[in-house]
């Protein structure tokens, strides 16, 4: 428990599967989603919108400081809208996940986006998913899950999403910055979900979440 809410972290490597069980556990237990990938996204595209040089570092903290942002819960998700807009569909473009792979590895950057995920819980429960959700957004909780999958069934995922891009470079870049680098948090659930479906994961992800509650 965060003050009086209840924090799922869903950390793991891209394409694991992460936004799906997600959806899935908040949808099974009426919790909010918040999609932290989402909100990294979003400064990068507003990093590359307002050309704001990405091989210097001062000049991205200095951009995320100066942006206007609200946090705003649209059914059961929550959404950083820049400048009152929500750019759902132009985040993911190939273009914005190499831009965010680079401000996300700002510290000062971190530090802001730690700051609005933790003002999240004003909304209730929470499933939050991203990289560093369970070792530094909310260390606190005691429900912690790191989903992960060969890279060979991530690609084939992600090809059927019909997204292409390197994952294996993403990920070492996401997991060897300095600045909280994606691993595995103390007290997590790590599950490796090669071969099984969104729904027996989600499953296993609930039936766990359900035994700490018990023993909370
Ligand atoms: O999960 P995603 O593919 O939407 O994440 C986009 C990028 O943001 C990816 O390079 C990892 C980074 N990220 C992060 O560093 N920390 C988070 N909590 C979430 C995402």
């Amino acid at each position: 428990k965060v003050n009086s809410s209840i924090v799922i972290a869903i950390d793991g490597t891209s394409a694991s599967g992460k936004s799906t069980n997600a959806k899935m556990v908040a949808k099974a237990l009426g919790y909010i989603y918040v999609d932290t990938g989402a909100m990294y996204r979003t400064f990068g595209w507003h990093c590359l919108k307002n050309k704001v040089n990405l091989d210097d570092e001062k000049a991205i903290a200095s951009a995320c400081k100066k942006w206007k942002t609200s946090l705003e819960r649209v059914d059961n998700h929550v959404h950083l809208l820049v400048d009152g807009y929500y750019p759902a569909r132009e985040i993911r473009t190939a273009e914005v996940s190499s831009a965010t792979s680079l401000i996300a590895a700002v510290p000062k950057v971190r530090e802001w986006m730690k700051k609005k995920q933790r003002e999240c819980i004003q909304f209730g429960n929470l499933v939050m998913e991203g990289r560093d959700i369970g070792t530094n957004v909310f260390p606190e909780t005691d429900f912690k899950f790191y989903l992960d999958a060969c890279l060979n069934e991530r690609s084939k995922r992600r090809l059927a999403e019909g997204v292409q891009e390197n994952l294996a470079a993403r990920d070492q870049r996401d997991s060897q910055r300095a600045a909280a680098p994606l691993m595995v948090a103390l007290g997590a659930k790590v599950i490796n979900n090669s071969g099984m479906t969104a729904e027996e994961t989600s499953k296993l992800i609930i039936e766990e979440i359900q035994r700490r509650l018990a023993h909370s």
